[in-house]
């Protein structure tokens, strides 16, 4: 199955159709300066109360939200591919691959941090430069796992000798970007937001969304969260009580 069919599968197009990112930042005022690091005060015309208030890193943090929802189904599949492998649906396991492909790899990571996130910060004095080439591995690494999952959920089942790689690639997958995402909020992020300063954030932030409206379109965050969600609840993932954790021990 070529990529632009998966895509369709999906509903996930990389221009255009799929729409994706759109709302997960900020919007140009209607001055044409971009607001993303400068939320106004004035009261948003109604449905732009959103884009008004979310900052540029704000929006980057989001965007993990969407990768973490697809790492955790992730992880419950791994305990399902074990207990009974049966009972995970190749084509579910798909969907989440190529959301992390066109979301997460193709977008997030390609056109805002490899781009722009990472090269400011790799000059910037700090720690924070000291993580910029291990992210660009785990990068690298992220995208060969993609398309091993891709690989092996294309076909109606899961082979029965691809199942224990399978979950264990999955597994790795998910430990390496948890540790990945927390990294990026809490140390990189941050000091590409203290190394860009605001007026750049505002130029940046019309680069952006150029970006993004090249990429998807409109309602793109929206789409994003919507496809994850179809997904959880196709999976039975969907009640986030039945993730309470158990009392302790008394
Ligand atoms: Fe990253
Ligand atoms: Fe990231």
């Amino acid at each position: 199955m070529d990529s632009k069919r998966r895509q369709l599968i999906t509903g996930i197009s990389l221009a255009g159709a799929g729409v994706l990112i759109n709302a997960c930042r900020a919007k140009q005022g209607s001055s044409g300066t971009a607001t993303n690091e400068n939320p106004k005060n004035e009261a948003p015309k109604t449905g732009e109360e959103e884009r008004l208030e979310v900052t540029a890193t704000e929006d980057l943090m989001r965007e993990h939200g969407i990768l973490r929802r697809a790492l955790l189904v992730y992880q419950e599949s791994v305990v399902k591919l074990r207990q009974d492998a049966a009972s995970v649906p190749p084509d579910a396991l798909e969907k989440v691959a190529n959301l992390f492909r066109v979301f997460g790899e193709d977008y997030h990571e390609k056109k805002l941090e490899e781009t722009f996130i990472f090269p400011t910060v790799k000059k910037a004095p700090g720690v924070a430069a000291s993580y910029v080439d291990v992210l660009l591995e785990q990068h690298t690494r992220g995208r060969e796992i993609t398309d091993y999952v891709l690989a092996i959920t294309k076909a109606d089942r899961i082979a029965s000798n691809s199942v224990q790689p399978l979950a264990k690639a999955l597994e790795s997958f998910v430990r390496m970007y948890e540790h990945h995402a927390a990294i990026e909020d809490t140390v990189i992020f941050p000091a590409w937001k203290t190394a860009t300063g605001q007026a750049e954030l505002d130029s940046l932030g019309e680069k952006f969304e150029e970006i993004e409206q090249e990429q998807f379109g409109d309602d793109g965050y929206e789409t994003a969260l919507k496809r994850m969600e179809e997904i959880e609840s196709s999976l039975g993932l969907s009640n986030l009580g039945m993730f309470t954790a158990p009392a302790p021990p008394k």
